[in-house]
């Protein structure tokens, strides 16, 4: 049962990374569509029980979401942006220390809580 799941993941994120043309987007939307990206694999890591590669991952996502903050054009995208980034290293941490499943879970739900309050502030509400 694990295995058809984690074969599911794989098969989302390889149809969403060919899908995944992004010359013809602005610069933040690119970063923004390389995000979701970037939080399928650690999604397909998980499910897999590859607990290396998701470490591996989550931390260069990390610094990847860290590099970003200095061009982030205003001091609460910033802020918001580091939250994210601060997110994505607890969770790392989490897994590095082989924490209990929920509490590994419950940091990556803190990484979606961190894309999600950035965009509720700061996306066209409508
Ligand atoms: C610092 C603020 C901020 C954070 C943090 C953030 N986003 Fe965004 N995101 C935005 C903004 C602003 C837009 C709208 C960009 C635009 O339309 O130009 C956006 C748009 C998007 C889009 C739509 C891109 C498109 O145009 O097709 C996706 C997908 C997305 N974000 C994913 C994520 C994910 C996943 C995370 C967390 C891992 C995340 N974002 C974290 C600010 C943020």
């Amino acid at each position: 049962m694990k295995k058809i799941f984690a074969l599911v993941m794989v098969m989302i994120f390889i149809v969403s990374a060919e899908g995944m043309s992004t010359a013809e987007l602005r610069p933040l939307s690119k970063v923004m569509v390389h995000r979701l990206a970037q939080m399928t694999k650690l999604l397909v890591y998980l499910a897999l029980g590859d607990f290396d590669n998701v470490k591996v991952n989550a931390d260069s996502f990390a610094a990847t979401v860290k590099a970003d903050t200095a061009g982030l054009p205003s001091e609460p995208l910033k802020a918001a942006n580091t939250n994210l980034d601060k997110a994505i290293e607890g969770f790392s941490q989490a897994v590095r220390k082989k924490d209990p499943p929920p509490e590994i879970i419950s940091k990556f739900g803190g990484i979606m809580a961190a894309c999600y309050g950035c965009h509720s502030k700061f996306r066209d509400p409508k």
